[in-house]
């Protein structure tokens, strides 16, 4: 049998054994080492791991939504891999971290249009057990009177764990979209999972630099609350972008925020067409600009050739990449 060496980012290691063709998150979860997942098809990538030796496999037909470059530079998805050889693997979470998902349900309470594509829903849980979450974490919702599920990460900081608020891109062919324009109101029940993801805000004194696009800027305003909060003295720059003027949302919240915490520096930019006083036109990883990253935390949240490109630059600046956090948007997975 494969022997699996995972080892998690407080340094914590452990050594299971592996049936022959089982995922290495299901001889994971026989050995009772609960791992981050959520779709546990290949889809979704909150598993996603880096292989540091030995040889993974994939069977056939599996959909593994990792590009080939990424899996040849040793990423990989326990959830839909399972071990050839001995294998060793580096979680990018700290193993104490994790919070079990659950089911509950919420109780919409507002849905507000912040700008032309993204609209902000305020929800309130039912039942009174706290759901308790990590800055920066996402959960689930199913899309009432479907069988579509959406993920969506929490805004708000977990101070109070009965209230959630999210920020939702309006698509055009989007289930959750439809739903929101179309026939949302208040008093409406949703179906939730989570709290879900690995994305969470890491605790240290390192300086931090935060680069969103679009409504990836939702768990960094989660951590954001939570970073500048009394007795916390980080650093923070938070860089987001979005496509154009009529996409700009949460730009008075954060220059509020950027005047009241004299440690946060917030630079906003659209993509395309005319900015508006006080915001940059350009590309959000324009805003990131010249200077050393190295010691710094680095998140990362938006659609996938933005958070690379992110990535790539501030690798290219200094910073470590295991202190590089990031939270790629993927193709929404349905579940009945
Ligand atoms: S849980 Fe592995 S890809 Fe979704």
């Amino acid at each position: 049998m494969p022997t699996l060496f995972l080892s998690f980012a407080d340094g914590d290691c452990v050594r299971i054994e592996a049936k022959p063709s089982e995922t290495v998150l299901a001889a994971a979860r026989r050995a009772g080492i609960p791992l981050s997942s959520d779709c546990e098809v290949g889809d979704c990538q909150t598993c996603r791991a880096t292989c540091l030796g030995g040889d993974l496999g994939y069977e056939d037909g599996t959909s593994v939504s990792l590009s080939q470059d990424e899996i040849d530079a040793g990423e990989m998805l326990p959830c839909v891999a399972s071990a050839c050889t001995d294998v060793r693997i580096k979680l990018p979470y700290e193993r104490g971290k994790l919070i079990p998902a659950k089911p509950f349900a919420m109780k919409l309470e507002s849905i507000e249009r912040l700008s032309a594509s993204v609209v902000r829903v305020v929800a309130r849980t039912l039942g009174l057990s706290p759901i308790p979450f990590l800055p920066g974490q996402y959960v689930n919702l199913q899309v009432p009177g479907t069988t579509y599920w959406r993920s969506y990460s929490m805004a708000n900081s977990p101070g109070d764990d009965r209230t959630f608020e999210f920020l939702v891109r309006l698509l055009d062919d989007g289930e959750m979209s439809r739903y929101l324009t179309e026939r949302a109101a208040a008093g409406d029940v949703v179906q939730c999972r989570g709290p879900q993801g690995v994305f969470y805000l890491r605790s240290g004194e390192r300086p931090v630099l935060m680069v969103a696009g679009e409504t990836g800027v939702a768990p960094m305003m989660s951590m954001l609350r939570q970073i500048t909060a009394p007795g916390e003295g980080r650093e923070v720059t938070l860089c987001f972008g979005v496509n154009s003027a009529d996409d700009l949302f949460f730009v008075e919240e954060l220059n509020a925020l950027a005047r009241a915490i004299p440690q946060l520096d917030v630079r906003i930019a659209v993509a395309h067409g005319p900015s508006p006083t006080g915001i940059s036109q350009g590309l959000v990883t324009d805003l990131i600009g010249g200077r050393s990253l190295s010691g710094h935390d680095v998140y990362l949240c938006g659609p996938p050739a933005m958070a690379d490109s992110a990535r790539r630059m501030a690798i290219g600046l200094g910073a470590a990449p295991d202190n590089i956090i990031a939270e790629r948007f993927v193709a929404a997975v349905a579940a009945a």
